[in-house]
């Protein structure tokens, strides 16, 4: 197939763009829309008896993969064994015929993943391989394929093929509370309507590319930068900054808010911009309690929240990006809108080869 540009300057901006359909695509898979129930491609994978999840992958599928291990552990009570690939293949992990061990890799090619793949096959329950191709080598070595259905992805720095895994792996962690008759028929429904509605939300937030832009502007010229977020959001803060400094080449670090004083927080003066990912709900006292201790300290602090995270935050900070509200397990797939569009920027403000930088890969087939 050939792919263009289209309209957009970058491919990476064209799969940005793209995501309210790709995301309607995969959920389109793996919901009954008019029943509200998981359907289609997920009914050939059964968690019944299964007592662990193995979860595997590099790059940005490996975040991909530490959001959905809070998705495993509230949906399904599972607890999960997390690793990228390159340290987990030469780990002497106990391995379970009671395991369920999932790989996502976009590409289905990279070097490591496909080593792990070999790694646990015959030894766990079933290898389910999350992919963007359906006809790559991890694909070809799993027991089971699941496709996220994004279309090609020519930018380096992966932007639908993350939110697709997303999407995969948190329908895929509700059919493992279903199968374990912890998720009943309402709460199936309720989290399935909330996941069919993302793509609308997907599309919302997009519309904040102006306002993106602008505290882009603010980022150029920065040395360090730190994302911060909690719970489901935490993974999200590290793909944030994995992104950044993938296409502007400006450090950035991800952690934990609650990490920062064990740190990262020596770090801060004006000079640092601080990108905190943060939704209302429980946790997010905690996390403007944090942003506090950052101001104090001289930073440029740009919050991104929902609506009532945004009358709760009382204006702290220099800049506010106010994403569709949404439940809270599904944050994720908002805050990452505005994430990919804020390294986009920064790259495209630097003059960066955004979808070629310096010294990346799209596929890593070396170890
Ligand atoms: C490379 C790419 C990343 C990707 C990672 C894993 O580092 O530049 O965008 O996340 O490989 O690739 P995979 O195809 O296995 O998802």
């Amino acid at each position: 197939v050939l792919v263009d540009k289209g309209e957009h300057k970058h491919f990476m901006h064209k799969e940005i763009h793209e995501q309210p359909a790709s995301l309607a695509r995969v959920f389109g898979s793996l919901i009954d829309l008019q029943k509200g129930r998981l359907s289609g491609d997920l009914d050939k994978v059964d968690f019944s008896g299964v007592r662990r999840v193995v979860l595997v992958a590099c790059g940005t599928a490996y975040y991909a993969a530490s959001v959905a291990k809070y998705w495993f552990e509230e949906f399904a009570d599972l607890p999960v064994e997390l690793d990228v690939a390159s340290e987990f293949r030469y780990r002497s992990t106990p391995l379970r015929d009671d395991d369920m061990a999932i790989f996502v890799s976009q590409s289905g090619e990279t070097a490591d993943t496909l080593a792990a793949v070999r790694h646990v096959k015959g030894r766990v329950r079933a290898v389910l391989a999350v992919v963007n191709v359906p006809t790559s080598s991890i694909a070809r070595e799993a027991d089971h394929v699941l496709e996220i259905l994004a279309g090609p992805e020519i930018g380096v720095a992966s932007t639908k093929a993350y939110v697709g895994q997303l999407a995969l792996l948190a329908a895929l962690a509700l059919k493992a509370g279903k199968d374990n008759g912890l998720v009943g028929t309402d709460a199936e429904t309720s989290l399935a309507v909330a996941m069919a509605a993302l793509p609308r939300l997907v599309s919302e937030t997009l519309s904040l590319e102006p306002m993106v832009q602008q505290v882009a502007a603010t980022m150029v010229s920065a040395r360090d930068t730190l994302f911060l977020g909690r719970g489901v959001l935490a993974p999200l803060a590290f793909e944030a900054a994995l992104k950044l400094k993938e296409i502007s080449y400006i450090h950035a670090e991800g952690y934990a808010a609650g990490e920062l004083k064990h740190g990262p927080i020596a770090l801060i003066d004006e000079h640092v911009p601080v990108i905190v990912f943060a939704s209302s709900g429980p946790l997010f006292e905690k996390t403007i309690s944090n942003v506090q201790e950052v101001i104090a300290r001289g930073a440029r602090v740009t919050l991104i929240t929902d609506p009532q995270g945004a009358v709760l935050a009382k204006g702290i900070g220099d800049h506010m990006l106010i994403v569709p509200a949404v439940r809270e397990e599904l944050a994720p797939f908002v805050h990452s809108i505005v994430a990919q569009l804020l390294a986009y920027h920064v790259a495209v403000l630097k003059g960066t080869d955004v979808d070629q930088p310096r010294n990346l890969a799209k596929s890593v087939t070396v170890e």
